[in-house]
């Protein structure tokens, strides 16, 4: 048995603190959850891709998990892979450097009981970017050797409604680029892949591989895609041949609306939001 805590979608910052308070639930959650390791599975900033400041903040509070940490970027860390969200935020080396600089790599191979977890940056897939290419070998590698029933993280679904979707979105991974990553995860047996970004819990399963989005612990989620939106925190269980999705919504734990905060619609970004820094930040 392993027991994994995933806390997805935290989005700190040292300026714009709306859920601060979120994060300081969940870490006590996990930190309390007797897991082996804690995965943050992305947007662990607001404002990650133009700032150092922000990432560095985001890798001090994660500093205060007790539990071995594991931490993936997404769009909010690092950029959006092309088209994108927003254009001024194209993933690109040096805000891979930036990450690099406070967390040393954006992808990992944990085996866990009798599974293998292999996490990677997702928005590498479709960048063009050198670092795609090295983590498609990588991935490769892990999922080769790993010789046992195997899940894999990444920050971005694959695809909104079914496999076979051709609409290009920056809700999920480009169709062309998904199509290269399922046929490599269904070649090696991946049984389960777990997402973050949409801030919303589904879990379904396609062909026989399981699809699970996760909750996010900032806020509830901007647009429906057919999950529940409401915040929550992530417990995997892994025994031999299965894993249990258990959704925990500890005490305090706030379901924040983006509209409200962003004064619905009166500021495109969060971060376009005058400052209000956590107010204990520490
Ligand atoms: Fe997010
Ligand atoms: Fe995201």
């Amino acid at each position: 048995m392993a027991r994994i805590v995933i806390l997805s979608d935290i989005h700190l910052s040292p300026t714009h603190g709306f859920f601060w308070d979120n994060w300081c639930v969940a870490r006590e959650f996990a930190n309390t959850a007797k897991a082996d390791a804690v995965i943050v599975n992305g947007d662990l900033t607001i404002n990650g891709p133009d700032s150092d400041f922000e990432i560095a903040f985001a890798a001090s509070a994660l500093g205060k998990l007790r539990t071995h940490a594991l931490s993936l970027p997404g769009n909010h860390d690092v950029g959006d892979e092309p088209p994108g969200q927003d254009p001024d935020q194209i993933i690109d080396a040096d805000r891979l450097a930036r990450w690099n600089r406070s967390f040393a790599t954006d992808r990992f191979n944990l085996d866990a009981g009798d599974w293998r977890l292999v996490g990677v940056n997702a928005q590498l897939f479709g960048s063009g970017l050198e670092r795609e290419q090295a983590q498609d070998q990588w991935l490769d590698e892990q999922l080769r050797t790993a010789g046992r029933p195997t899940a894999l993280f990444l920050h971005k679904p694959l695809f909104l409604e079914r496999p076979t979707d051709d609409v290009v979105s920056p809700a999920c991974m480009v169709p062309s680029v998904r199509t290269q990553l399922l046929d490599k995860l269904s070649r090696y047996g991946v049984r389960l892949i777990v997402s973050g970004h949409l801030h919303q819990h589904l879990d379904r399963t396609f062909g026989g591989q399981r699809h699970l989005w996760l909750p996010a612990v900032a806020f509830a989620a901007p647009q429906a895609h057919g999950g529940d939106g409401r915040c929550g925190v992530t417990v995997l269980d892994f025994s031999q041949d299965n894993v249990e999705v258990t959704i925990e919504r500890p005490r305090g734990l706030i379901s924040h609306d983006l509209a409200a905060i962003k004064g619905h619609g009166r500021y495109q970004f969060l971060r376009d939001m005058p400052p209000s820094p956590p107010p204990y930040a520490g």
